[in-house]
């Protein structure tokens, strides 16, 4: 995790780096820092805690340069503290590194630097880097650090300032990297967010590529040392896009943003009757299709397990990321493992999708971020079009993977030669304004976030396509709010769940209609038979639920498979009105990164 940044150019710097690491302050959020290179030394600055502490500090006042690099950092080694925090120095305080990413044989090379006299101040895994560099350094920064990365194991997106030479070099193995071409200008970062207000033009870097970056040039280097060219990519996403316009929250803001994505998600991919994607693979040798995933995307997986089955009948499993990577998975000819990720750039997902490959299956990836790691490891995918996602809690992400898998099973149906119904397509179109519909409740929801808020526990029941809602409704509270939640199928609730019914407990159950609708009206009673407190999402004034409920929200009806993306944005607004309600800092949940590119 954490953000890398980078200028040269000839801006004054401070204010450039620091608005840079603000951009990218949900990426990690416990400790920050800048080096600036002037008139052959370096100027540093680190501080514990946010950017906002680290802009208060004096010190960076007398800071001047147009050359520097800096770090928004979340800990993987060592405390968050000023000591831990990047840039790290090494011991002539000539050369300067931010990294990002886990050093895993730190240890005995830290070793092997101290009996050589080093001084290793800091008890971070990547502070060897910079003593590495420094041992390889004669005269040619480039050469030492290519030297370095021959003996660094692990994943690294590093960057790397000498007082001696006026360039930034990059390189990177499993971590994002991006080089953002400018007139006279280039930038460094972990992503897109902190460039494009100054260049829409950009390079991706790969893995084990070397960047040399100086004011108006910049070279890309392969393994081995060979200058390349890479494509310039345009990035289309607006500065407007990423800023918080009116909201007080990326959150809200990106909840309100959800009949859009949607759109942009279908948008050229419905037409004439049918489903246009281009999907580079060979359906019919499909015979099975495996889903992994992390967190809120592990929940669009079980989602999709109920659509890809319904739709293609191909048998389908959900697995998490991390369970799949270790568990020895049985993967034959036939198989295609499916990777859902907002970030791209999760490290069990990326594993989990390389393990597939390395065992022969086919991969697909269903990505928002362009250009992210998951999406170029795939043979194949389907982007989201979702837009910048920057409150750690996933919101519109969640809604458009939802309807790309749902677009992707009816593709499947299409391939194997059947008739798609017409209506369902035309349904898939109306979802953006039923969202809308359910976004005029959030005062209401406000008023029920209330009565809530001070809660300590909280069930969420769904049967079917809904019982992964119940789940993600769950995980939204528990992020933002920090109360224990819990989602069930509401059958399972008589098998456990139902010991911890009383009064204080608030039952969130989705209730619209379905197959199983009635089924749902039992385990309300059930429920109600045992004080539970019960809120119900409902898709019309159903007086028998009312009867029942404390609170109901009604939102509008639509198509069972389509019921998910219309229920959750009411599980949403409850969560981050609880949570703002609270007092919490919503978009930044403690102990929480928006892409964990660690394991
Ligand atoms: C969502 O609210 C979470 N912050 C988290 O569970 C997230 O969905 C998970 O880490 C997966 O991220 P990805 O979609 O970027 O791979
Ligand atoms: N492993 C490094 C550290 O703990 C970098 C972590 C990160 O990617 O933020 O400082």
């Amino acid at each position: 995790m954490c953000g890398i940044f980078g200028y040269i150019g000839n801006r004054e710097i401070v204010p450039v780096l620091i608005g840079g690491l603000k951009k990218l302050e949900y990426r990690g959020y416990d400790s920050a820092g800048i080096c600036v290179s002037k008139n052959g030394t370096l100027q540093y600055i680190k501080k514990e805690g946010r950017i906002s502490e680290l802009e208060k500090e004096e010190g960076l006042k007398k800071i001047s340069g147009s050359i520097g690099i800096a770090h928004t950092r979340w800990a993987t080694h060592g405390k968050p503290n000023e000591k831990n925090s990047h840039p790290h120095l090494d011991c002539k305080k000539e050369i300067a590194i931010v990294h990002n990413g886990i050093i895993e044989n730190y240890r005995v090379l830290k070793k092997l630097l101290t009996d050589e006299g080093h001084k290793i101040l800091s008890e971070t895994d990547s502070e060897i880097i910079v003593h590495l560099i420094e041992k390889f350094y004669e005269g040619d920064l480039e050469d030492a650090l290519s030297k370095t990365l021959k003996l660094i194991e692990g994943a690294y997106g590093i960057a790397v300032l000498s007082s001696k030479e006026e360039k930034i070099i990059v390189a990177k193995k499993g971590s994002p990297l991006v080089i953002g071409v400018g007139e006279k200008e280039m930038f460094v970062a972990s992503d897109i967010s902190p460039i494009v207000e100054y260049t829409k033009k950009v390079i991706y870097l790969s893995d084990d590529e070397i960047g040399i970056i100086s004011r108006g040039k910049y070279i890309i280097k392969n393994r081995d040392g060979k200058q390349i060219e890479k494509d310039l990519q345009e990035i289309k996403w607006s500065i407007e896009s990423i800023e918080k316009a009116n909201f007080k929250h990326f959150m809200l803001k990106e909840s309100f943003e959800e009949p859009e994505v949607i759109k942009n998600t279908i948008r050229g991919r419905i037409k004439e009757g049918k489903i246009k994607l281009s999907i580079n693979l060979d359906f019919k040798k499909i015979k099975r299709i495996i889903l992994t995933a992390c967190g809120t995307s592990w929940h669009s997986a079980l989602i999709g397990k109920y659509l890809i089955e319904e739709y293609s009948k191909i048998p389908c499993e959900v697995d998490y990321a991390s369970e799949f990577r270790y568990r020895n998975p049985l993967i034959s000819e036939g198989d295609l493992i499916i990777a859902i990720s907002q970030s791209g750039e999760t490290a069990d997902t990326l594993a989990a999708i390389k393990e597939a490959k390395e065992r022969g299956a086919k991969t697909l990836g269903i990505v928002n971020v362009v250009g992210s790691t998951i999406s170029r490891e795939v043979d194949s995918g389907i982007y989201l079009h979702a837009g910048p996602e920057t409150g750690v809690a996933s919101t519109k992400a969640f809604v458009s993977q939802v309807i790309a898998i749902l677009l992707f099973s009816i593709y499947l149906k299409q391939e194997k030669g059947e008739e798609i119904d017409k209506e369902l397509l035309l349904e898939i179109e109306n979802i953006p304004d039923k969202i809308e519909k359910v976004l005029f409740n959030s005062e209401k929801i406000k008023k029920i976030a209330e009565k809530f808020k001070d809660s300590k526990n909280f069930l969420y029941f769904g049967r079917g396509i809904n019982f992964p809602v119940a789940l993600e409704g769950a995980l939204k509270l528990k992020e933002i709010s920090y109360i224990h939640a819990e989602g069930y199928p509401a059958a399972e609730m008589k098998h456990g769940p139902i010991a911890l019914i009383d009064k204080n407990m608030p039952v969130v159950f989705l209730a619209t209609k379905s197959s199983i609708s009635k089924k749902i009206l039992s385990n309300i009673e059930e429920v109600y038979a045992r004080k539970g407190k019960i809120i119900s999402i409902v898709n019309e004034k159903d007086l028998e639920i009312e009867k029942f409920s404390e609170e109901v929200i009604v939102v509008p009806e639509t198509l069972e498979e389509l019921s998910p993306v219309v229920n959750v944005i009411s599980l949403q607004l409850l969560a981050y009105h609880i949570a703002n309600l609270r007092g919490f800092d919503v978009d930044k949940p403690r102990n929480l990164a928006k892409s964990v590119t660690v394991e």
